[in-house]
């Protein structure tokens, strides 16, 4: 009965998905699972809200905000061009039927999509850029747009089901793994059967230490072994953004079932830049087509191959010249399989540099499907949110002051992923 009443009280508290209490050696202990972590989505909104408060340059390209954390410096316009080209380019490599965008912002994708796509929603958790976009999306695509004031976890409120549906750029400002697992759940419930979901420009976890390396040379005026190894500890001690390893894509596909597949790929161009070393897009789709068996050779011999009009031909474990001198550049492969008329699909699923390169003369390559390692969870790094679980059990240890008498209030909150059972 005690119990009980503490148990609703608890549910009654901020934050609170689940709740349970449990005598411990004679006192109560209570298991908290929290909500998703609002605090930390609020700060990023509030960030954006800044961004976005001044209108967007008339010709449709606002590159506004993207600033290279390497050297502190606004990302060149003509990469952030090429680095929009080359993802609309692979949106559009398909016919992009319904199209809904996550995290919109202010419109970078959206201008150049409206015009191929049958239709274009779009969602961003700030409004502020929304009427702006709204007026500049018109003559682009008359009656094409709708625009909607929304957190990537209210998908499920949106009418209607999507051919495409994107979220590039975003996940990063997700505050944990189950808040992207809720988010991408939500998206795949809104695609429709032949439906692709885009992930794009994720940053990669298994990169993110040679990503500190590199910031850490810019910065330091007499970068010293020692200095160099601080200013790493630093970044990633202090990291706030979401990363995420590709496997985590794969992982995820698996769990959906087993006619899903997941395409993790490097970015598309040549411009150079810490977006096209550490990123990469992923697209969930369901398999379309059944895979043929790949012939595997080595990067010598694909002039050779594609001279010969041998398909397929699968590439593995390439080394990738944008991390390291002596490799293969991935904009090589595409490039030189395309000229000679094949479907060329990187593989980046590998967690490290290396990239694998399947190449085909009859349209897609069958993903070659690795077996999914860990839950999908265990391949996201949550951004460090400073001491969040102890804020948040203070804050529902407050509530409970203010309903429960002395007797009922339980001795300590842990906050757990899963109650104990
Ligand atoms: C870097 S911008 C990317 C904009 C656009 N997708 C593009 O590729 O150019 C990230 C956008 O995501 C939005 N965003 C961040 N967190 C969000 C969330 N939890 N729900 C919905 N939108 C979010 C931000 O307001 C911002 O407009």
């Amino acid at each position: 009965m005690d119990i009980a009443r503490t148990t609703a009280a608890l549910r009654g508290a901020p934050r609170v998905r689940a709740a349970a209490v449990l005598h411990a050696g004679g006192e109560l202990v209570a298991y908290v699972v929290p909500g998703h972590n609002t605090a930390a989505v609020s700060a990023w909104r509030d960030a954006f809200r800044e961004i976005y408060k001044e209108p967007a340059a008339p010709d449709g390209f606002d590159a506004r905000g993207w600033v290279s954390s390497i050297d502190g410096k606004p990302l060149a316009e003509q990469d952030m061009r090429a680095w929009r080209d080359t993802t609309v380019a692979r949106l559009l490599a398909a016919p992009p039927g319904r199209v809904l965008e996550v995290g919109c912002g202010n419109g970078l994708l959206a201008t150049e999509l409206i015009g191929p796509c049958a239709a274009y929603t779009g969602t961003d958790i700030v409004a502020e850029g929304l009427p702006s976009l709204r007026t500049r999306l018109q003559p682009l695509g008359p009656g094409k747009a709708t625009l909607v004031r929304a957190e990537a976890t209210d998908l499920h409120t949106l009418p209607g089901e999507y051919d495409l549906i994107v979220l590039n750029s975003v996940i990063q400002y997700f505050p944990d793994a189950r808040y992207l697992l809720d988010v991408l759940d939500q998206a795949v419930a809104k695609l429709s059967p032949g439906g692709r979901l885009f992930v794009g420009d994720v940053r990669h976890s298994g990169l993110a230490e040679r990503l500190y390396v590199e910031r850490a040379y810019a910065r330091l005026a007499e970068p010293t072994p020692e200095k160099v190894a601080r200013l790493v500890r630093v970044s990633s001690t202090a990291e706030g953004e979401l990363l995420a390893d590709p496997r985590f894509f794969v992982a995820y596909a698996h769990r959906l079932g087993p006619d899903w597949y997941a395409d993790v790929e490097p970015k598309r161009g040549r411009y150079d830049n810490e977006l096209s070393r550490y990123r990469f897009d992923a697209t969930l789709g369901r398999t379309p087509v059944p895979g043929a068996a790949p012939v595997v050779r080595s990067f010598g011999d694909l002039p050779r191959l594609l001279a010969g009009h041998v398909s397929p031909i699968v590439l593995r474990d390439l080394p990738n010249a944008r991390l390291g001198s002596g490799g293969v550049h991935p904009e090589d492969v595409y490039e030189l399989g395309a000229a000679h008329g094949y479907t060329v699909r990187l593989d980046w699923t590998g967690g490290g540099p290396e990239f694998d390169a399947y190449l085909s003369r009859d349209g897609r390559v069958a993903p070659l499907r690795l077996p999914p390692d860990g839950t999908p969870a265990s391949h996201v790094s949550a951004p460090r949110l400073g001491g969040a679980n102890e804020r948040h059990a203070a804050e529902v240890l407050a509530h409970l002051g203010e309903v429960l008498p002395a007797d009922l209030m339980p001795a300590r909150i842990e906050i757990v992923d899963t109650l104990p059972t």
